[in-house]
């Protein structure tokens, strides 16, 4: 016996409006599909998805990390899992889920599977909601469950319950196979209704139902409920950083991805936004309007108004305002970078400054460098990019264009507003600029 999971994601998502399959939209910083393979990561479970609606996309982004059925028309839940049918033996327990939920958490899902396990042959998880319009209603007797009444389907009376089916299921696979294959069309919209397949086992077997809360099951049609999944996450995961020891002067203006890791006594000022596979080390400052991406800020760093992407800042660093860190970016410890400073696929040595308006690409630098203001690492010849190197405690005078290749030895001194355009022997003074001539009297002629 194992646990399988379904995940229905083939249909269009015409609400959306987009030419993105709905499952590939994302909500803090991953597709909703993704988020909801993480919450079905339970016992060492296995996910199909069934795709159909502009499938390529789907399988080109999760590639072959997770296994695929297709149906080509969209007939209805119940033919969806029709499709992934093949996957599933008599002994499995069969979790189904909707592409769209991504709010579903997983300790939710061990939950509803823990409550499958006491003798349960199928639970359907249910919310109780303020307004259950479009919904399926749950109908009972006397708490008994009996049946899923769809929308388009119900008669007065039963519009009115308002506990509604949030679409996921865990299923004994022998039932849920003997049962798909007793399914009709027989209904206002002609389609196979997966929910006539609970109906149909509460007959003989126990069936039970799982409540949760009407936020978590909030499913996506449409923009304005992509957004409201987006407030609802957004909300969690500050609030889970809060509870760690990170202080957010404004969570509902700062956006940090479900992946970020934000270690204790970290602040974070408003709109910021911290994506991807990020790591901030304790005591850490991030102030207003910063951007980082996929990078790893060390411990005591102060970061001000900047963008970082795909970097390593290390302890004790001050960064911005204004700095513009691209891929491939390693400052050490003790450093600092200050206003209109851009490096890209650069190191920079412990102890190091570039205090104001650099440019710093494709090089290597060592500790204690000093980088005046206005310097510019001159990498590129209009078809090839090369490399700069300077070494330990290095001075490169304001102004001055380092023209790669180049390297630029120990304790060197670069003059003022020189351009450099071959390498400087250790402890060497270079002055590259033309001299100065003053011309006497000159304004009277
Ligand atoms: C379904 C339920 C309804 C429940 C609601 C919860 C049925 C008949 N109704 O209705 O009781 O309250 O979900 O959100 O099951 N899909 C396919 N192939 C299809 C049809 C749908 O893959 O042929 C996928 C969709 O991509 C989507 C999910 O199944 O991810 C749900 O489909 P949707 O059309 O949104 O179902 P609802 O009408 O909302
Ligand atoms: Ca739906």
């Amino acid at each position: 016996m194992s646990l399988k999971v379904i995940i229905l994601a083939a249909g269009q998502g015409t609400r959306m409006k987009s030419e993105l399959p709905k499952v590939m939209h994302k909500v803090c910083g991953l597709p909703m599909l993704e988020h909801v393979l993480n919450n079905t990561e339970i016992d060492n479970s296995e996910a199909v998805v069934v795709i159909g609606h502009k499938s390529e996309v789907v399988k080109d982004y999760f590639e072959q990390s997770v296994k695929y059925a297709y149906q080509t028309e969209q007939l209805g839940t119940g033919h969806a899992v029709m499709m992934a049918i093949d996957y599933i033996a008599d002994d499995d327990e069969v979790l189904i889920v909707c592409g769209d939920t991504p709010l579903i958490e997983k300790e939710v899902l061990q939950n509803m599977y823990d409550l499958k396990k006491q003798g349960n042959k199928a639970v359907i998880m249910t919310s109780f909601v303020k307004d259950p319009t479009g919904y399926g209603r749950i109908v009972k007797s006397r708490d008994k469950f009996i049946k899923i009444v769809e929308e388009k389907d119900s008669d007065e009376n039963q519009k009115k319950i308002n506990e509604i089916n949030a679409g996921t299921y865990i299923i004994e696979g022998k039932l849920l196979k003997s049962e798909l294959a007793n399914l009709s069309t027989n209904n206002s919209q002609n389609e196979y209704y997966l929910t006539d397949v609970l109906e149909n086992i509460a007959i003989a077997h126990q069936v039970s139902t799982f409540v949760v809360d009407s936020e978590s099951i909030l499913g996506i049609n449409s923009r304005l409920q992509l957004s409201q999944a987006e407030y609802v996450m957004r909300k969690r995961i500050n609030e889970g950083h809060m509870k760690n020891g990170v202080t957010m002067i404004n969570p509902d203006c700062t956006y940090i991805d479900k992946s970020v890791i934000i270690e204790k006594d970290c602040m974070i000022h408003p709109n910021c936004y911290i994506k991807g596979s990020s790591v901030i080390k304790k005591n850490t400052e991030i102030r207003e309007n910063t951007t980082i991406e996929n990078s790893i800020i060390g411990e005591n760093v102060t970061v001000k108004s900047s963008t970082i992407l795909d970097s390593k800042i290390g302890n004790n660093t001050t960064v911005g305002p204004y700095a513009y860190l691209r891929p491939g970016t390693k400052i050490g410890n003790n450093c600092k970078i200050g206003d209109f400073v851009e490096f890209k696929n650069a190191s920079f040595g412990d102890g190091s400054k570039a205090s104001h308006l650099s440019y710093v690409g494709d090089a290597e630098i060592g500790s204690n460098v000093n980088i005046g203001c206005g310097v510019v690492f001159v990498n590129y010849d209009g078809e090839n990019k090369f490399k700069t190197v300077v070494k330990d405690n290095s001075f490169i005078g304001s102004n001055s264009n380092l023209v790669a290749p180049v390297t630029i030895e120990e304790n060197a001194f670069i003059a003022a507003g020189s351009t450099i355009t071959q390498d400087v022997p250790k402890g060497n003074l270079a002055i590259a600029r033309g001299r100065q001539v003053n011309k006497n009297d000159w304004n009277n002629k």
